[in-house]
């Protein structure tokens, strides 16, 4: 049979080769277990002479210590080595270079919508809106052009499938006819009807697709109806707002002899800088006119006695123009490289 120090080598050892705690655990009950080899020895001290009993069981309550000093040192040892190797998994490396967090800015078309609405409403002019699924009796009958009008052909644009009488309207001038609704609706019965000055921002659809054309883009519409209100006072607006716009007064603004069905008479706006990388190039960049009588009526609104004038203008070439940009398709690519540099 062994001697007790052997059994307490042995131990020793199966402790040390223990990898983990579940191994030692398996290892302890192997001596110290209910079977384990030193309690069976122990059960075996009431078979002795009670004179030899005394001494044997010192011996063994002496290597049963000497083998849980070696149990716990190991439980010990183990515990440290978890912890070491935990700790070097988690290690923060303090000097890799952190990383930075990126801060948004607006789209640079929104800054100009933005623009746009603080300039105009600094003159009284409130800020509408209206679907962009629109109908085609708000896209085209109520603006002067009927069914089979040519100039419908210049707006081809995307229907919704099984309704061919719902688009994308092609520009923001229906919400002329819906503000006038509105504004009629509001002031029914009262002797005098304010003024209606609305800009009304928003997208737009055509199928047109370049450099310079996206069947998606931006308009900002514009409405002026009131009693006396001129062609004078659309020339004043537009060529205040523009030189406040482009923060100079170095521009020259033309209004230009055209044809829109829904203003009479209508007029296409071109900027010129008179400095600058766009020295005396004319650029279209709306267009307007005197609303049409018959869309005052459509809107509601009695033309003998009120009139208005209305512009479209596009701020997605104002942006580009404002910006130096030569690419309207940059603006709706979502390019972090481009965007980043309007943060
Ligand atoms: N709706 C016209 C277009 O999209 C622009 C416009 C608006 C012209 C208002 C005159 C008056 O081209």
């Amino acid at each position: 049979m062994e001697t007790l120090d052997q059994l307490v080598q042995e131990a020793e050892a199966d402790f040390a080769a223990a990898v983990d705690g579940a191994a030692l655990e398996q290892a302890k009950a192997r001596y110290l277990g209910k079977s384990g080899s030193l309690t069976e020895r122990l059960k075996a001290l009431g078979k002795l002479a009670p004179e030899e009993r005394r001494e044997a069981g010192a011996a063994i309550n002496r290597a049963k210590d000497a083998i849980e000093r070696a149990l716990e040192a190991r439980r010990t040892a183990l515990r440290e080595a978890a912890l070491l190797t935990q700790l070097a998994a988690e290690a923060l490396d303090v000097t890799l270079p952190g990383r930075e967090s990126v801060t948004g800015g607006l789209h640079p078309v929104s800054r100009t919508l933005e623009r746009i609405e603080g300039l105009f409403r600094s003159i009284g002019f409130i800020v509408a809106d209206g679907p962009e699924i629109e109908t085609d009796w708000h896209n085209f009958t109520a603006l002067n052009t009927p069914e089979n009008h040519p100039a419908r052909s210049m707006h081809d644009t995307f229907y919704l499938e099984g309704h061919d009488d719902v688009l994308l309207r092609t520009h923001t001038s229906p919400v002329q006819i819906r503000a006038m609704q509105d504004h009629v609706a509001r002031h029914a019965g009262s002797e005098h009807m304010p003024e209606l000055r609305l800009i009304a921002p928003g997208r737009v659809y055509r199928v047109d697709s370049d450099a310079t054309h996206s069947p998606m883009f931006h308009q900002v519409e514009g409405l002026w109806v009131g009693e006396n209100v001129s062609f004078a006072d659309l020339k004043g607006v537009i060529a205040d707002f523009l030189r406040k716009f482009f923060e100079t007064e170095d521009l020259q603004v033309r209004f230009r002899p055209s044809f829109f069905p829904f203003t009479e008479p209508s007029a296409e706006i071109d900027v010129a800088f008179m400095s600058g990388a766009l020295e005396g190039r004319w650029l279209e960049i709306a267009g307007c006119g005197m609303v049409h009588p018959n869309v005052l009526r459509f809107g509601g609104i009695d033309p003998e006695r009120y009139t208005g004038f209305a512009f479209g203008m596009g701020p997605d070439r104002l942006t580009m123009l404002r910006y130096g940009v030569n690419d309207l398709r940059l603006f709706f690519e979502g390019d972090l490289r481009f965007l980043s540099q309007f943060r």
